[in-house]
């Protein structure tokens, strides 16, 4: 990372490649105004980005609102967006501005927007495309200097070829995509990111520990982390917990962490045959991930029907 970049970003860790071709992207879309799509898995850093947009361009000064899409019931959205005039239903005692008005001068974030029902994102295009929009229940159109953040921790191509999202919002969102990789698919920042979190622990005053033991970082590195950085983050906080001083040793690490394909042959008196490999890792994946078989399939490199058959052949319910 540049010393621009780092100075720009403080506390965010990238020393992959992939990070360092992603983060001078995010510095460039920061001084813009286009919509913005961050998508990747879970935990892997899409609300940290959402914030740099903001935060790390000229909009940093204004506000930076964030829509939380699946937590907003339908039948609110609307008004929770764009707000509603004295009136416009039976509760709407007073005028009220939505979130989008809020955010004028600032960023607008729409958190996991795969979730947000297709009448809205028919709605929304036209905000993202117009920047402008009427309350609920009003006739005067509002004209809004906003920035437009989505994140979606799904495939969103995926849902618009499925049908469950609208193709020109996801056309008019996708301007720039940013692309978070999942943890397992950039290892080199696991040990570092696992390092700046025990760092952190040691400034709270959870532990003095003072970094990794060999064997504890092999494992950390081996691990798939389904959860991503928020995942690391927690075992590194229950390490520290675990360990007041010295190294943070492999005793210190949770079973999901500990019980890698390679721990399991040790101890065994025969050596493993292919056919026990090829189970004990598919096994392993298919727990890592929670069943999930689309990411399980991934992890392992084979389309969806391949590991069903697989499973099939091994019983592996
Ligand atoms: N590159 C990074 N450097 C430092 N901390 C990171 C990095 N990426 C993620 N984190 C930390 O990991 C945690 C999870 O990140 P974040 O909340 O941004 O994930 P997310 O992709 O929005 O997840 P979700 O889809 O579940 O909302 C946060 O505490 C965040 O600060
Ligand atoms: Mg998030």
């Amino acid at each position: 990372m540049s010393v621009a970049t780092r100075a720009a970003m403080p506390g965010v860790v990238a020393s992959s490649r992939a990070m360092h071709e992603l983060l001078p992207l995010v510095l460039r879309l920061a001084e813009t105004r286009s919509p913005v799509l961050v998508e990747g898995e879970s935990g892997t850093g899409k609300d940290l980005v959402a914030h740099w947009l903001h935060y790390g361009g000229p909009r940093g000064e204004g506000p930076f609102i964030k829509v939380h899409c699946p937590s907003i019931p339908g039948e609110l959205l609307e008004s929770e967006l764009f707000g509603h005039e004295r009136g416009a239903f039976t509760d709407a005692r007073h005028a009220k501005a939505g979130k989008i008005e809020m955010a004028a001068g600032g960023t607008v974030y729409f958190d996991q927007i795969q979730d947000l029902a297709p009448p809205m994102q028919a709605k929304l295009l036209r905000v993202v495309e117009e920047r402008r929009f009427e309350r609920v229940g009003g006739t005067r159109t509002i004209d809004v200097d906003v920035r437009f953040v989505a994140s979606s921790n799904v495939d969103l191509a995926e849902a618009v070829r499925g049908g469950r999202f609208r193709e020109d919002l996801y056309h008019r969102l996708n301007v720039v995509p940013l692309r978070l990789p999942p943890l397992r698919n950039r290892r080199e920042d696991i040990l570092p990111l696992a390092e700046s979190f025990l760092a952190r622990e040691r400034e709270r005053g959870t532990s003095e520990a003072s970094g990794f033991a060999p064997e504890a970082a092999e494992l950390l590195k081996g691990y798939l982390w389904p959860g991503n950085v928020r995942e690391l983050r927690s075992v590194v906080e229950r390490a520290a917990i675990l360990t007041a001083r010295g190294e943070v040793t492999p005793t210190a690490l949770p079973p999901q962490v500990l019980e890698q394909p390679a721990t399991l042959w040790a101890g065994r008196d025969r050596r493993p045959t292919l056919k026990d490999v090829e189970l004990a890792y598919i096994r392993y994946v298919l727990d890592a991930v929670q069943g999930n078989q689309t990411r399980a399939a991934g992890v392992l490199g084979i389309s969806r029907k391949a590991l069903w058959e697989k499973r099939r052949r091994y019983g592996i319910s």
